[in-house]
């Protein structure tokens, strides 16, 4: 007997204690995005199955809005026609507050809902968004047959859609996880930034004034300044609700396609912080998210010396004249799951 979509749900059933999710555990270290109706663009895609974790068509902003249905076709007529072996296949479709969102889900579950792994749904504001989007998968999925459930991925890019966080991440089992949207919230909580994503040569804190022998102090111009990074609360907030959920945390877009080097130290930030991934806009930002989304081979190896050192993993030893214990031993179990998920 075919699984169903609605077998898949039936462990979480109301008044159940809340398991983590039956997140496929597939690497999803770059999210690459496409737009399906730039002919140039969508005749690479073939190619790049099996180079990048994720292929994403994006059917939203950065779309012209003449183009929404062109793109949309050129999404259905890729994935009707490509075997995406190893890499997932994604979709952002338009907002649910937009003339094209629910055509976007209606079209594309009907037509290549067997291939899509994951939607990503723009400008989440809350729960009920979620709610609708998980039921109407629900229907269109049992009106095509489908026995794989389609998950979903929102994007944290309103400032209601932050405050909202928890109850986003807790809205439904297809909740696979969320990524920052630095563009978008920047604007909606009136920031004074023009950039996607990355740091601001304006945000940044002053060295302390110097004493002169006098006792004096020195307000001089020439201080060391230290930028900040802008999105720090926003990650640390959209990763500590997404572990309480068990869904994954990414980092959103890096506009500055040039500068490899700011980007590499952006998503390194969101790796360490906890993100799994980000997105890429141009492919050379997807050798970034492989290389920065995976542990290194030093911290793997030395996380591995702990685990075995740490026998039952608990008490504490000393490495290299550093204090391990139960605490530190957990640490490095993440770092070797990992691993050994990127490596399976
Ligand atoms: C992404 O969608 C963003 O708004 O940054
Ligand atoms: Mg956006």
């Amino acid at each position: 007997m075919p699984r169903t979509a609605k077998d898949f749900f039936a462990p979480l059933a109301v008044g159940a204690p809340q398991p983590l999710r039956e997140i496929p555990a597939r690497p999803s270290r770059a999210i690459h995005f496409f737009d399906p109706g730039n002919e140039k663009m969508a005749a690479k895609v073939p190619a790049m199955v099996g180079t990048v974790d994720v292929l994403l068509g994006n059917l939203e902003d950065a779309v012209k809005a003449e183009n929404k249905e062109k793109s949309r076709q050129g999404l259905l007529d890729i994935g009707r026609s490509t075997e995406f072996g190893p890499t997932q296949f994604w979709t952002r479709v338009n907002s649910l507050d937009s003339p094209w969102g629910l055509d976007d889900l209606t079209t594309l579950v009907t037509e290549v809902g067997d291939k899509l792994d994951v939607i990503m749904v723009p400008k989440v504001q809350g729960a009920e968004d979620i709610h609708y989007v998980d039921r109407l998968l629900a229907q269109l999925e049992a009106k095509a047959g489908l026995t794989r459930p389609i998950l979903v991925h929102a994007i944290l890019e309103t400032a209601r859609g932050v405050a909202n966080v928890e109850e986003i991440c807790a809205a439904s089992p297809r909740m696979q996880g969320l990524s920052l949207g630095p563009a978008d919230l920047a604007a909606d909580r009136r920031m004074k930034t023009t950039r996607v994503g990355g740091g601001h040569p304006g945000y940044l804190v002053r060295q302390d004034p110097p004493r002169s022998d006098a006792g004096e102090t020195q307000y001089d111009a020439d201080r060391t300044t230290y930028q900040q990074d802008l999105w720090h609360y926003t990650i640390a907030r959209m990763v500590d609700a997404c572990a309480m959920h068990g869904i994954y945390p990414y980092y959103g877009p890096f506009g500055d396609i040039v500068d490899t080097v700011a980007c590499e130290d952006q998503f390194r930030n969101a790796f360490l912080l906890g993100c799994v991934g980000a997105w890429s806009l141009h492919p050379a930002q997807i050798a970034i998210a492989h290389r920065v989304f995976s542990p290194s081979v030093e911290d793997v190896a030395h996380a591995r010396r702990v685990i075995a050192a740490m026998g039952d993993g608990t008490g504490a030893v000393m490495i290299d004249g550093k204090m391990e214990d139960d605490a530190s031993v957990k640490q490095c179990q993440v770092m070797v799951a990992l691993a050994d998920e990127l490596a399976a």
